[in-house]
């Protein structure tokens, strides 16, 4: 029987989750079988009892979504430092009746950026936008890209201020809100790890964030041109991009971790890519 892997999310109909493993499947030569489910919202518990049935089925691995990815960090026996810092998980295997929690978000998004999009961040200026969960996923493997200097810049400071202080204090890392950016320049890389353009908002950014040279990335995946990318664009940034790598890339970092073998993603990526406009 072939191995069982899913996707978990409410709602989970738009997922590409699917999809893209299946591609890595075929590509990688894999006997494996990969589908979707809608978790349950309520009672409380009715997450974990899903993912232990799924597990019990002979499930071998899942990918978490929205809103499931604490609830799936909170219910592992073994958890991943980058998982740990996110508070959250976005992939679990199943081995040896133990539940493994690992979060590959932060490290798709840098090769998206690195190997992808050709940007090395070593030596750079980054900006994160945001200091939710994303941002969270995201800040141990931006730290170990070695950018010159790292800036969260967040709407509610304090919050930005404490994951600093969670990670560790170090020079190249600080922590302000969207009306110390002005004085600062353009930066290299602006990452939009905000929730605001799931509802077509836009941070408060100054356009000086921007280097026309550098590139201005947005988490969201097929919203086409958001108010960010927009904003970039009208700065004159000459790369613009949305979550499509991101999203492969983490996908392939799971498979990768279960299979043990690693697929190739430049066609799936370009099999999903919506154009930005
Ligand atoms: P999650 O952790 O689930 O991703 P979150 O913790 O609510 O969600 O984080 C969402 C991020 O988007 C936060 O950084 C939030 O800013 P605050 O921490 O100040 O709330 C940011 N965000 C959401 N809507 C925004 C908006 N309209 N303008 C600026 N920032 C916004």
């Amino acid at each position: 029987m072939s191995d069982r892997y899913a996707v978990i999310g409410n709602p989970i109909g738009h997922t590409k989750s699917p999809l893209i493993h299946g591609l890595f499947a075929e590509e990688t030569r894999q006997d494996m079988r990969y589908t979707a489910i809608e978790g349950p919202l309520e009672p409380h518990d009715a997450f974990a009892d899903t993912v232990r049935a799924f597990i019990a089925d002979g499930g071998k691995g899942m990918n978490v979504t929205a809103p499931f990815k604490l609830k799936a960090f909170a219910m592992a026996d073994e958890r991943s430092e980058r998982a740990t810092l996110a508070g959250a998980a976005n992939a679990m295997s199943f081995e040896d009746g133990k539940v493994v929690a690992e979060n590959f978000d932060g490290v798709g998004l840098v090769r998206d950026i690195e190997m992808n999009l050709g940007l090395p961040m070593a030596g750079k200026r980054v900006l994160l936008l945001g200091a939710g969960g994303a941002v969270r996923g995201a800040l141990l493997p931006f730290l170990d890209a070695r950018p010159a200097e790292l800036v969260i810049a967040n709407r509610t400071v304090p919050k930005a201020e404490a994951l600093v202080r969670e990670v560790g204090a170090q020079a190249s890392l600080t922590a302000c809100g969207y009306d110390a950016l002005e004085a600062m320049g353009g930066f290299d890389l602006v990452v939009n790890a905000t929730s605001a353009s799931l509802t077509g908002d836009l941070p408060p950014v100054p356009p000086s964030v921007f280097d026309p040279d550098g590139a201005a990335y947005e988490l969201v995946y097929g919203k086409r041109l958001t108010p960010f990318l927009r904003l970039a664009r009208n700065a004159g940034v000459r790369e613009i991009a949305d979550g499509v790598g991101m999203l492969v890339e983490q996908a392939a970092e799971a498979f990768e971790w279960w299979r043990g073998v690693r697929p190739r993603t430049r066609a799936v990526i370009d099999r999903l890519t919506v154009p930005l406009d």
